[in-house]
């Protein structure tokens, strides 16, 4: 029996950039000069969707490497006509490093990014060093950056991590808020975590490069906590 969502036309909503070692205009998808909020791991899309929503002014680009999340993303969407959203089924890594043009993504979102426990694989972690510097490259001034984990020891990387990049000032935080029904949470992971109770790690971040001349903040961009929740 066919999956009648394997056969709908998302082709408005998916996105593919062509060769990733070539730079990629993040912009370019959405035909507008809209700022571009960028979520990697976007997994099945609940952030986009609420944030889409929200943020109807701003142009939310999805990045997701399994093809059956993509499209689940970028389904998710559709159905709801949210014309700024776009996805793209692809390595995150490739889109930081070859992403363009600088000071172009007014926030950078990662939710619950895969652990990779044993050490060994840790290079694989997509919040990670590389993660920064594109970061910095690709975030204007006053941007944001923002990331949720469960689990404890990850976030501490985290943190340690931005903490030698002296151009995130950590956000205040606020307390998560109470969920009205079953889709009004920050991602799928989140309400499958928050569902079981588990403890977990939020934090955001402004960028603030020296020299540069910083917008006033703005408030329905600067939504996550530091600390555990
Ligand atoms: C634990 S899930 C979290 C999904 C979503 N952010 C959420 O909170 O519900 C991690 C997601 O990151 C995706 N992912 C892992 N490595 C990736 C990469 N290199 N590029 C893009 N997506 C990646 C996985 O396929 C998965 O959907």
């Amino acid at each position: 029996m066919t999956n009648a969502r394997d056969v709908s036309d998302l082709s408005a909503y998916m996105v593919d950039f062509g060769p990733l070692n070539v730079p990629l205009d993040l912009r370019t998808p959405f035909g507008n000069e809209r700022p571009v909020e960028l979520e990697i791991g976007c997994g099945k899309g609940l952030f986009l969707a609420n944030a889409a929503r929200l943020r109807p002014g701003h142009n939310f680009l999805g990045v997701e490497v399994m093809r059956k999340y993509a499209r689940r993303a970028a389904d998710r969407a559709a159905k709801l006509g949210l014309e700024n959203v776009r996805v793209a089924c692809a390595d995150a890594r490739a889109i930081l490093s070859r992403g363009e043009p600088a000071s172009s993504l007014a926030a950078l979102h990662i939710y619950f990014p895969d652990p990779w426990w044993k050490r060994k694989h840790h290079k694989r972690r997509l919040f990670d060093e590389r993660l920064l510097i594109a970061a910095e490259r690709l975030l204007a001034p006053g941007g944001t950056l923002a990331c949720a984990t469960d689990v404890e020891a990850y976030f501490a990387v985290m943190r340690g991590l931005v903490a030698t990049h002296a151009a995130f000032r950590a956000l205040p935080p606020e307390p998560p808020k109470t969920p009205e029904h079953e889709l009004d949470y920050l991602t799928n992971f989140e309400r499958k975590y928050r569902l079981e109770g588990r403890p977990i790690w939020r934090a955001s971040y402004r960028f603030e490069p020296p020299n540069a001349v910083v917008a006033p903040p703005d408030a329905a961009c600067s939504h996550a906590i530091e600390g555990g929740s």
